[in-house]
């Protein structure tokens, strides 16, 4: 009787569909035993960029276009000079905002064109008061979202020196 038992337990074991959910569970086991063990790779975070603080030139914005090394993006709306670097998946290289990346996107945003020119200084001075409006917006998002670097200069205009500066000057 005892060996009629345990030969059906073992048959009822054995039956190919059993077989299948064993060897599932043992699986199972072993991805959960597995995972206890396993190390978790790090990550690697770039450093922080430095902060930059420093008027520029038209000409000397354009170096700021992602391309370089450090890949650094800014950009400039309303004379006002931002590092736009933490949205390089909209200003950087291939990005859809790419044009605006090193620029002055004054123009661009205000008309609603998604190109800046290429003059050695644009002042803007034709724009419609809607589109002053709307390059007005656009400077208040960036100034919630991305820090300031400095003032787009003129030419002729000479840089401020932000050497000793504090946090509470850093409107402009
Ligand atoms: C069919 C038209 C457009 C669509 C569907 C569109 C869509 C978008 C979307 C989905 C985002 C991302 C928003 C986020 O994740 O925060 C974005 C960002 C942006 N769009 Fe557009 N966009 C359009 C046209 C334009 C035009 C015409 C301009 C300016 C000329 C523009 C300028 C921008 C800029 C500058 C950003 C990035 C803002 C930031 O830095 O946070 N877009 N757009």
């Amino acid at each position: 009787m005892a060996e009629t038992d345990t030969s059906s337990f073992w048959d009822e074991l054995t039956s190919p569909l059993n077989l299948v959910l064993v060897f599932f569970i043992l699986y199972l086991l072993y991805k959960i035993i597995r995972s206890h063990f396993e190390t978790v790779e790090p990550v690697s975070v770039p450093p922080p960029m430095p902060k930059l603080r420093q008027d520029m030139t038209v000409a000397e914005l354009k170096k700021y276009d992602g391309t370089n090394a450090e890949g650094r993006v800014l950009l400039a709306v309303n004379g006002i000079i931002f590092d736009v670097t933490k949205g390089k998946r909209f200003y950087g290289p291939g990005g859809p905002y790419a044009a605006f990346a090193g620029k002055d996107a004054t123009r661009g945003l205000a008309t609603g064109e998604v190109a800046a020119s290429d003059k050695e200084y644009d002042d803007c001075s034709d724009l419609s008061p809607d589109e002053v409006a709307s390059a007005k917006e656009w400077e208040d998002q960036f100034r919630e979202k991305y820090d300031i670097v400095g003032k787009l200069l003129k030419p002729g205009e000479t840089p401020t020196k932000y050497e000793d500066e504090t946090e509470d000057k850093k409107s402009q």
